[in-house]
């Protein structure tokens, strides 16, 4: 068996950095130590974090039907390049992950082609409660409350509560309502002309927060999870702290909600389109704050990458979403940097919540006996983010020009190295596996 030593570097150990001694075998972490280890491949980390790498709950990969924008060699550099172990790719591809057979397909192509680990959401349409009640390891249902990218959309309550009563996988919401949205559209009179900040009054803060007040009041009386994907602003954050005390819910907030606001769209127009949209400084503030504090349960990226001549077209033909993978994790790390966030936090919110919240077996943390998914950081390096180091197909992001702390050194999936210093190996994640959920 392989064995891979990681000596001298600082490691997160019970939420505190300590110069220690990692020892992996095969694909496990099988040792922390204070003396280093002589047995081995061995890699020098002196001056280096070690950190579990980052788990994203919030990925599109675009395959089946949109490879020209990401695909899974693409996205899993893009991931790896960007201190990311594991992603879980959403279901609103071309078609759409809605049954079995498309989900045993997709799992064929990562499992050829990922550099990371993987695991995958399962869409609700209107007519697959059968298939959803066959289905197996997966990491939630997706429920597209309002529409996006993709033609996925359930929002009928009869038929959500009869979801919600079966199923056995958390439910995941895109929680924005139709109606008001479509409502909001009709009332601008020339689009073209409106500038692109009109996607912030389309999809306006009561979109998004009717359409989490709706969600609550149907899950309530049920036993089942409650994922909120994006949340964007103080009221929607509000209802779902509020339902915590009776609720199994959490949130997820984006890089993008957490560093950018609305005013980005008048330099950068459609580029800047996302659902939901760039909130108002206030709404950024507040979910900045909320981070700071402890209150988000995890960071999604909602990688949704675009080519850029998608995003120049006009409002209505321009595709909402934007790429994240390579930023998510170094923003954070320059948050870490500037003394505003703890190296603790961090890690909880890209990794040991969402291993919880989702099951995932093994993942999230350093400890003998967890996957070896690691990341190695140079804590004090800093870089101005350019085209040169992304990965992603679409080879542009929204942070493109910022000044960034903390470099993604080298990126380890299950015991064997993925990334390191703008290389990429020739290895193979894992499909994630998920502890038995009641
Ligand atoms: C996503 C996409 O393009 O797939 N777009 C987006 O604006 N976030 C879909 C989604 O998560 O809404
Ligand atoms: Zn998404």
């Amino acid at each position: 068996m392989s064995k891979l030593v990681l000596n001298n570097g600082m490691i997160l150990l019970d939420g505190e950095l300590r110069k220690r001694n990692l020892l992996i075998e095969d694909k496990s972490i099988i040792g922390i130590s204070e003396t280093p280890y002589q047995d081995g491949d061995i890699i020098d980390c002196k001056g280096q974090w070690i950190l579990p790498g980052a788990i994203d709950p919030h990925v599109h990969f675009r395959t089946p039907g949109g490879e020209h924008k990401e695909d899974w060699k693409t996205g899993s550099k893009a991931a790896v390049a960007g201190g990311i172990t594991t992603v879980l790719d959403m279901p609103n591809t071309n078609p759409p992950t809605t049954t079995s057979e498309r989900l045993n397909e997709k799992r064929k192509i990562a499992e050829t082609n990922s550099l990371c680990n993987f695991g995958f959401y399962f869409g609700a349409s209107i007519n697959n409660l059968d298939e959803i009640e066959t289905i197996d390891n997966i990491a939630a249902i997706k429920i597209y409350f309002g529409s996006t990218t993709g033609n996925l959309l359930v929002n009928d309550s009869h038929y959500l509560t009869d979801l919600i009563k079966k199923t056995r996988f958390p439910l995941a919401f895109h929680a924005e309502n139709e109606a008001l949205m479509k409502k909001n559209l009709s009332k601008v009179k020339d689009l073209n002309k409106a500038g692109a900040r009109i996607h912030g009054v389309i999809r306006d803060e009561e979109v998004a927060r009717s359409a989490v007040e709706e969600i609550i009041a149907l899950a309530s009386d049920h036993n089942v999870k409650i994922y909120l994907c994006h949340v964007s602003t103080q009221r929607e954050f509000e209802l779902i702290e509020k339902a915590k005390q009776s609720m199994d819910i959490y949130c997820e907030v984006t890089p993008h909600h957490l560093f950018l606001n609305e005013e980005l769209l008048d330099r950068i127009g459609h580029f800047g389109k996302v659902n939901p949209p760039l909130r108002k400084e206030v709404d950024r503030k507040f979910l900045y704050n909320a981070l700071i504090d402890g209150r988000i349960d995890t960071i999604g990226t909602d990688h949704a990458p675009h080519l850029k001549e998608e995003k120049m077209q006009e409002y209505l033909k321009a595709p909402s979403g934007l790429p994240g993978l390579e930023t998510m994790l170094p923003l954070l790390l320059t948050e870490v940097h500037h003394g505003n966030l703890s190296i603790e936090r961090l890690a909880q919110l890209t990794g040991g919540n969402v291993a919880r919240i989702f099951s995932l077996k093994n993942k999230g943390s350093l400890a003998p006996g967890y996957d070896a998914d690691i990341v190695v950081v140079n804590p004090d390096t800093s870089y101005s983010l350019t085209s040169e180091r992304l990965y992603t197909k679409v080879g542009w992001n929204p942070f493109e020009g910022q000044i960034l702390y903390g470099e993604i050194d080298q990126t380890i999936v299950l015991g064997q190295l993925a990334y390191k210093r703008g290389r990429f190996f020739n290895v193979h994640g894992e499909e994630v596996e998920y502890d038995t959920r009641t």
